[in-house]
């Protein structure tokens, strides 16, 4: 199965029925309805109610839903799956992951949930939360543990916390961390998710932020609000100008192959084969999402 490239993901905190119900209004690519640390200790059971209800109500048919779980060491993670895993559930996400046996452990209480509910073993797939310097240093390992494998994600709050540092307004600190984790996940031929950008009245600042992540490779990048969605959609979508250059260069290079030639001048430019490559994703993305030029 293909998978549809996620360019906005958007949190929905697990205990707040309002948001639960309000998000399949929202033009998220994808959702995690969070019971993780967006819900609060004594609510966990609650939450769990509340996103069950949720997946079974129907209201998210067709669209991309996965859950976030609470992490093993909060041991509340088989619970968690016993309540969500059901069928048209998409995925799982797993925060806070430090090393490979985390995720085979969790894929193996994946599994048994799977069964529990009557879905063939392996239908949900898993999106894995680095969070820690821990974890980025064996973020590679981490990603080939999992069989079925979606994504890698950044979260950059606990990271800076677990570095000793904080976030800060031109985010040096995460400079390195999200091109290690955009470089790890292409690697393993997975999406890759930017962190959330907390301040969620700057779109200005936002955008920033997402233009850097494409820039990085990241394929698509983490909502905490509704408003987020519109400029991360934008920003992870080729523009207009981007698809006529691609499908200028596209005509070009497959006419210059007709004619026995590896590479052709566009506009003044040198286009070869990866150039040319690019242009097609270029264009799929694009045809993808709708966009013509
Ligand atoms: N998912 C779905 N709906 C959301 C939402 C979300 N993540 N965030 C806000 N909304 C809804 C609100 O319920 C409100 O809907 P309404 O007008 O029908 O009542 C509308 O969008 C506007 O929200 P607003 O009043 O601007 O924000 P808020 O003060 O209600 O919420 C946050 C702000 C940050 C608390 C909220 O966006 C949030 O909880 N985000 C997710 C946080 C999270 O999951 N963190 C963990 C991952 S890092
Ligand atoms: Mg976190």
């Amino acid at each position: 199965m293909s998978t549809p490239t996620f360019r906005s993901v958007l949190y929905v905190p697990g205990n707040r029925p309002r948001m639960l119900a309000k998000a399949p209004t929202l033009p998220a690519d994808a959702f995690v309805l969070d019971l993780e640390d967006s819900v609060p200790p004594g609510e966990k059971a609650e939450a769990r109610r509340l996103v069950r209800e949720a997946l079974l109500s129907g209201a998210f048919a067709g669209r991309a839903v996965l859950v976030r779980v609470n992490g093993l060491a909060s041991g509340l993670t088989q619970d968690d799956l016993a309540a969500v895993v059901v069928e048209g559930l998409f995925g799982v996400d797993i925060p806070k992951v430090e090393a490979p046996d985390e995720v085979r452990e969790v894929e193996e209480m994946l599994a048994w949930a799977e069964g529990r509910a009557g879905l063939p073993r392996g239908t949900l797939r898993v999106g894995i939360g680095i969070e820690s310097p821990a974890g980025l240093l064996r973020a590679e390992a981490i990603g080939r543990a999992c069989r079925r494998l979606l994504s890698l994600g950044l979260g950059a709050e606990d990271f800076t916390f677990n570095l000793g540092t904080q976030r800060s307004p031109t985010g040096e600190e995460l400079f390195i961390p999200k091109a290690l984790v955009a470089l790890v996940a292409r690697a393993l031929g997975v999406q890759a998710l930017d962190t959330i950008y907390p301040d969620f009245r700057d779109p200005e600042g936002l955008v920033r932020e997402a233009k850097l992540a494409r820039q990085l490779g990241f394929s698509g990048k983490y909502a905490i609000h509704p408003d987020q969605l519109g400029p991360i959609n934008r920003v992870f979508t080729p523009d207009e100008a981007e698809v006529r250059w691609a499908r200028e260069v596209v005509e070009a290079y497959e006419a210059a192959q007709g004619s026995g030639l590896g590479s052709v001048a566009v506009g003044g430019r040198m286009v070869d084969r990866p150039i040319y490559e690019r242009a097609r994703r270029t264009l799929e993305l694009a045809a993808r999402w709708g966009i013509t030029a």
